[in-house]
């Protein structure tokens, strides 16, 4: 089977590092067209930065990397250096990248593309806020139908928030942007944080990649000794949760996830539960499913697969 062709839109943060690690030690499987970056954990000049410094990490110095949106569609931008730090990639110490940024802008790139490749061949996996992806399909709406799928991290249900009670980060900073992607009548598999709370790097699973005895398992180990204080402390969870990386993940092993294809609507107008995936679980809005809305994984299968692809780079 050829493999998978997509665009992954992200905003590192260490564990969308993690996430373009996986994606780029798994060959056989997908394909990265090209990557993306959206102002999210920290501004864009840090995240288009930080993918580039991934990249030539993995030994990638001919990716393309393209810088997109710097703002939310209709806010102020909100970002995270509580989580991951001032520079959004802190704990390892890297190189400065060498590797150019594109000219392009990111949403001319995800627009082009999905008109150049076979329509449904392409699948964009968005690992931050939507904005990027919710611009595109606002400029050319001709896009949506020739879009294979969507799947990104984002949203909560029996988890709540993690940014505020009830909204989960990436849909809390472009709420708009959500509502546009989640309204897209693409198909969508949403990995919420009910599944990537149980993503947790426990000190073993850590351990083992620092055994790993490279550079990219150090690397690694160090971000997630960093961006794991934040959800200890918080949650007095057992390790860093790897949001992004069930995305990229499912792309290679969709069996180790389960869920539900229902209805998620984003709530974009109430203060109070500003960006919360308002997720039919219980199907009793009688409104039309519109995501897969993944609720649990097979844990020691996705670090199986996530050391084992990561000691290839
Ligand atoms: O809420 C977790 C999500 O927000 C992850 O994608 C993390 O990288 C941040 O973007
Ligand atoms: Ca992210």
């Amino acid at each position: 089977m050829s493999a998978r062709k997509i665009i992954i839109d992200t905003d590192p943060g260490q564990d969308d590092a993690v996430a373009i690690l996986l994606a780029l030690a798994a060959p056989e499987e997908i394909e990265v067209l090209g990557i993306t970056a959206v102002a999210g954990n920290v501004p864009l000049h840090l995240t288009e930065r930080n993918a580039r410094i991934v990249c030539e990490l993995a030994g990638r110095h001919d990716m393309r990397v393209f810088a997109g949106c710097d703002a939310p569609l209709k806010r102020k931008l909100v970002t995270a250096e509580h989580v991951h730090g001032k520079t959004g990639l802190e704990g390892p110490v890297l190189p400065d990248p060498t590797m150019p940024l594109q000219d392009l802008h990111a949403v001319q790139f995800i627009i082009d593309t999905l008109r150049a490749e076979p329509e449904g061949s392409v699948t964009l996996c968005p690992l931050g806020p939507l904005t990027n992806i919710a611009t595109a399909l606002t400029e050319a709406p001709d896009i949506a139908p020739r879009v294979a799928e969507i799947v990104l991290m984002g949203g909560a249900y029996f988890e709540v928030g993690n940014i505020t009670p009830t909204a989960e980060f990436n849909i809390y900073v472009d709420p708009e942007a959500a509502e546009i992607v989640f309204k897209s009548g693409i198909s969508i598999t949403a990995m919420p944080l009910d599944v990537t709370h149980k993503a947790l790097v426990t000190a073993p699973r850590n351990d083992a990649f620092r055994a790993l005895g490279t550079p990219v398992g150090s690397a690694v180990a160090q971000m997630t000794d960093f961006f794991e204080r934040f959800d200890k402390e918080k949650y007095g969870s057992a390790g860093a949760p790897l949001h992004d990386p069930c995305v990229t993940a499912y792309l290679i092993r969709p069996d180790l996830f389960s869920g539900r294809h229902i209805n998620v609507e984003i709530e974009t107008r109430s203060d109070l539960t500003l960006g919360m995936t308002v997720a039919d679980w219980w199907r009793v809005s009688g409104r039309p499913a519109n995501a897969t809305f993944m609720g649990d994984l097979d844990a020691e299968g996705f670090f199986t697969l996530l050391t084992e692809r990561l000691a290839r780079l």
